[in-house]
């Protein structure tokens, strides 16, 4: 009842950004918001949802309070509530303003500010910046050949996580709020056959998911200019779960080397992950 007040309140919001903020706070909050809910008896907080890439059924079930709870000197206690998630929100808003690295020094973690850096289409004194957010298949994305600066991208990992059929769980809520003429939200569902992952109960297996993700890489390769990066992430426990990444970056070209240096990982890859960069043209920095 409370999630169904929740969205009638937000969808008499007349001002549209306000509308769109509060959707995607509320897709949060459902994650913590349900009878799946488990309670972590180390970090005294209830647990959403996707803590695991499944919907284990506990025995026990955690209720979050819906409003949240806030101590008597304004600090959020626990999580799941919506004091939490807007709370969350905002801390993410004030990153996009005043972006930060996180470094390691000795036992703590510093951040350390970027100076003149913000995310965003507008601020201030700034140059309008145009930002775009599409939902589709990456592998069919049609791009201008050498204009893109540089490429960032985290693929899914073979079969880890299964996206879209989590995602079905927000997704439903969501249609019914902002609607199925909203981009992306045309359909019943999340699930798509062009997934990039292996879900052998879908009948997607490894080609399916290495020749995805060859052909994305290419279409990448095409569209950066000369000596840009593409640069990506991946994480694995099982070694053979690497070769389709391999192949990618073979088949796209963008590890070409003018002396055939081959793909290497950089010294001291943790096993079960790795970040890598890969260049068109003559450099290689993997
Ligand atoms: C490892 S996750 C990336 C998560 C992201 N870095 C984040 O922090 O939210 C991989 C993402 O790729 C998306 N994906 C799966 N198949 C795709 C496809 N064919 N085209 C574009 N994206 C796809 C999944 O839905 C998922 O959101």
């Amino acid at each position: 009842m409370g999630l169904e007040l929740s969205c009638q309140l937000i969808a008499t919001q007349k001002d549209e950004r306000i509308k769109k903020a509060l959707a995607t706070n509320l897709s949060d909050l459902l994650r913590y918001q349900n009878m799946l809910c488990r309670y972590d008896t180390m970090a005294l907080k209830s647990l959403d949802i996707f803590s695991v890439h499944g919907f284990p059924v506990g025995l026990v079930q955690c209720e979050s309070n819906l409003l949240g709870i806030v101590s008597p000197k304004g600090i959020n206690i626990g999580s799941g509530g919506w004091t939490n998630i807007i709370e969350k929100y905002a801390k993410a808003k004030r990153y996009c303003d005043a972006p930060f690295e996180v470094q390691q020094q000795g036992s703590r973690k510093i951040q350390v500010p970027i100076p003149g850096e913000w995310i965003g289409e507008e601020r201030e004194g700034a140059r309008r910046r145009d930002v775009i957010i599409e939902c589709g298949n990456s592998a069919d994305a049609v791009l201008e050949p050498e204009s893109l600066d540089a490429v960032f991208t985290d693929p899914p990992y073979i079969g880890n996580v299964q996206y879209a059929e989590l995602m079905d769980f927000c997704f439903a809520w969501l249609r019914r709020l902002v609607g199925p003429g909203f981009p992306g939200f045309d359909r019943i569902s999340t699930r798509n056959a062009d997934e990039l992952t292996v879900n052998v109960t879908e009948g997607r297996d490894l080609s399916h998911f290495t020749e995805g993700l060859a052909k994305t890489f290419t279409a990448m390769a095409r569209a950066l200019k000369p000596g840009a990066p593409l640069a990506f992430t991946y994480h694995h426990n099982k070694l053979e779960a690497y070769l389709p990444i391999g192949v990618a970056i073979l088949d796209s070209g963008v590890n070409r080397h003018r002396n055939g240096t081959p793909y290497r990982l950089p010294k001291g890859t943790p096993a079960s992950g790795c970040i890598g960069s890969a260049r068109v043209g003559p450099e290689l920095s993997v």
